[in-house]
């Protein structure tokens, strides 16, 4: 049976006594673990720690002759299945981001040919610093997976986003790259360079009908921040869109879905990119292209303050409008409606309350999309299981009765397939 292997890269930062609890978790679920420690992680958790939990030798310099002669950072990089880096300080995200390599760790992250999972911890005001956002984008638009911090208080007094998911749920999300159930390994003998997602739908019962296609899927609210504790959101629960995107990795595709911030199980087989801002959103939507059909169900925040505040914005009593300026956000359906990579289908979600099919019908021709799945929201849809929906295309409409979400996406699904045979073949 074939090991599998993680090399956890720990960034210096006070979280990263909580790598050592992440090893002792992977090694218990039969995971083996190579570690490499940064400069300043030094001086959080010891080598030696580290070395006794991993059972292996731990790395630190680039230039130790020893290594290099015997494992090379390029080979180190690519012995592992997963390369993970908890916690992953602003620092090392930003020299991720721009490609930086100046010593072990970022140089192993630039050399590396494999799936790369980052769980950044930091303080709130980093976290939310214009730099560090732009700098997740671009990672996010270059394929990284990157897990979002919790919130709660933190070790500097302050209290936001930033602190680091606890060992447990990192584990979860390794296992899940690593399509690694726990307690079996349905992947012994699978071929080394499978991608996350053709490794994850090897071990999934399909009906074969998408068996071959890419499909995209955006799910979810987006969060868009005010100032480091307050953001603006929608009562989106993301419940639709899951459902729609194991529906399709039930029916043999390779899922992409791109979630912002709901607590939902990541489906089987389905490959995930969490984001929180629309702008994020985006990026990691296009960085999935090509796709034989994008399913856009995220209900995307249409305005961001034009200018996040970097402390906490405080009320100055005078009765004066808040200060707060909003800008559009950008139109992620639209913008893939007329992109050199348009998908061959390409739907979108309308929740609306009054004139339903009237509002749904122009939508589709706004935003060039091929199909609008138009559904009143005005009772309790949004986070509700139920949901009656008409698909409005440019043949018509078609009224489907109040179904549970989960039936909504098969029947979806079965017509996305239908579609795409069609139109694809
Ligand atoms: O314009 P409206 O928000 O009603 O459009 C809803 C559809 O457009 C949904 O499919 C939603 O996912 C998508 N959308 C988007 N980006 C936005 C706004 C909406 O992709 N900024």
């Amino acid at each position: 049976m074939t090991q599998q292997r993680v090399l956890l890269i720990v960034s210096g930062g006070i979280a990263a006594y909580k790598a050592l609890e992440l090893v002792r978790i992977l090694r218990k679920r039969g995971v083996a673990v190579r570690a490499v420690l940064t400069e300043s992680a030094q001086q959080f958790v010891t080598p030696l720690s580290l070395g006794v939990l991993t059972e292996d030798q731990v790395f630190t310099h680039l230039f130790d002759l020893k290594d290099e002669q015997e494992i090379g950072h390029i080979q180190l990089s690519r012995q592992a299945d997963l390369v993970v880096v908890a916690p992953a300080t602003a620092n090392i995200l930003a020299k991720m981001a721009n490609g930086i390599a100046d010593d072990l760790a970022t140089t192993l992250l630039l050399a590396t040919d494999k799936p790369v999972l980052a769980v950044p911890a930091m303080n709130v005001r980093m976290w939310h610093h214009k730099a560090t956002q732009r700098n997740l984008e671009r990672l996010h638009a270059d394929g990284v997976h990157v897990m979002t911090p919790d919130d709660g208080a933190m070790a500097c007094g302050e209290y936001g986003k930033g602190r680091l998911p606890e060992p447990e749920a990192i584990a979860l999300e390794i296992e899940r790259l690593l399509a690694l159930p726990r307690g079996a390994d349905p992947l012994a003998g699978q071929p080394d360079f499978a991608s996350d997602a053709q490794r994850l739908s090897t071990s999934l019962e399909t009906n074969g009908s998408l068996q071959g296609r890419h499909i995209l899927i955006t799910a979810g609210p987006t969060h868009e921040p005010i100032d480091p504790v307050r953001y603006i959101a929608n009562r989106s629960s993301g419940k639709q869109g899951f459902a729609i995107a194991a529906a399709a990795a039930r029916a043999g595709a390779r899922v992409t879905l791109v979630a912002g911030p709901v607590h939902l199980p990541t489906p089987a087989g389905v490959d995930r990119v969490d984001v929180e801002t629309a702008r994020q959103m985006l990026a990691a939507v296009e960085a999935a292209l090509p796709a034989d059909a994008a399913i856009m169900v995220a209900a995307v925040a249409d305005w961001r303050t034009a200018d996040a505040a970097d402390q906490k914005l405080k009320k100055d009593g005078s009765g004066q409008p808040a200060p707060l300026a909003l800008v559009e956000n950008p139109d992620i359906l639209a913008t893939l409606g007329r992109h050199a990579q348009r998908p061959a289908l390409l739907v979108g979600f309308a929740a609306e309350t009054q004139q339903i099919a009237a509002h749904a019908r122009a939508k589709l021709a706004k935003k060039g999309a091929d199909w609008i799945v138009a559904n009143d929201v005005s009772g309790d849809v949004m986070g509700g299981d139920a949901n009656a929906v008409q698909i409005v295309t440019a043949a018509g409409i078609e009224s489907w009765p109040s179904l549970p979400k989960g039936e909504v996406a098969d029947k979806l699904i079965e017509k996305v397939a239908h579609a795409l045979s069609a139109l694809v073949d």
